[in-house]
């Protein structure tokens, strides 16, 4: 008998009662998120795009959409049944499973083209420090001048000391921010912040 995948949103709470500060979640982003996390991006140029801690996918969907290729486009997600999970959702796009302390090293093996945009869809003031800093550390190596990289943070962490020292660091290395305005249809609301180098 054949087996049917269970449900990209069964799978998600299943995954993160086992692991709630990895998935730091508690639900996936909302569409009008997703939507917000392309808003106005372009990759006409040629460059890759890399999205960080992608889940179940719920801002893949939208990322699908600004793809010129599927080529293009290179996900890097730690929890391996996520991983199943979007490699059944999106059988056209390359998910690896591993961490963003080693996006750069990751990137390089996949042999793609340099990354024009970063999307992350890390909940940042819950990561370990170290894993914080080399999260920076790898950005900071990925980006190249006019890149950009993209997150979320919601709105009750972001006054978090883990997030406002994230978001010191960054401003440190990339020159160009900018805010949004709260995505309220969202579970929390949320910010979404854009650095460019
Ligand atoms: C807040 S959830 C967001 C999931 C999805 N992007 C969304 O918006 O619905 C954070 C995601 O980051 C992943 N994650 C957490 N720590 C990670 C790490 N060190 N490396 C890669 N992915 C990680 C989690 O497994 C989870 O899928």
């Amino acid at each position: 008998m054949e087996q049917t995948e269970p449900h990209p949103l069964f799978v998600f709470f299943q995954v993160m009662l086992r692991n709630p500060v990895s998935v730091s979640a508690v639900a996936p982003s909302s569409q009008e998120l997703a939507r917000a996390m392309i808003h106005g991006l372009d990759l006409s140029s040629g460059g890759s795009l890399i999205e960080l801690g992608p889940g179940t996918g719920a801002l893949t969907t939208q990322i699908h959409r600004i793809l010129p290729t599927a080529g293009a486009y290179l996900g890097i997600e730690l929890e391996e049944k996520f991983v199943r999970v979007l490699r059944t959702r999106f059988p056209d796009l390359r998910f690896v499973q591993d961490t963003v302390a080693k996006a750069h090293r990751v990137h390089a093996d996949s042999g793609l083209t340099p990354p024009q945009i970063i999307i992350s869809g890390l909940a940042i003031s819950t990561l370990p420090d170290s894993v914080q800093e080399a999260f920076i550390v790898n950005i900071d190596r990925l980006m190249t001048p006019g890149s950009v990289f993209r997150m979320f943070q919601y709105v009750h962490a972001y006054p978090m000391r883990s997030s406002a020292r994230f978001r010191r660091r960054m401003d440190e290395l990339f020159p160009v921010y900018h805010r949004s305005r709260v995505v309220l249809k969202n579970i929390p609301p949320a910010f979404v912040l854009t650095w460019q180098r």
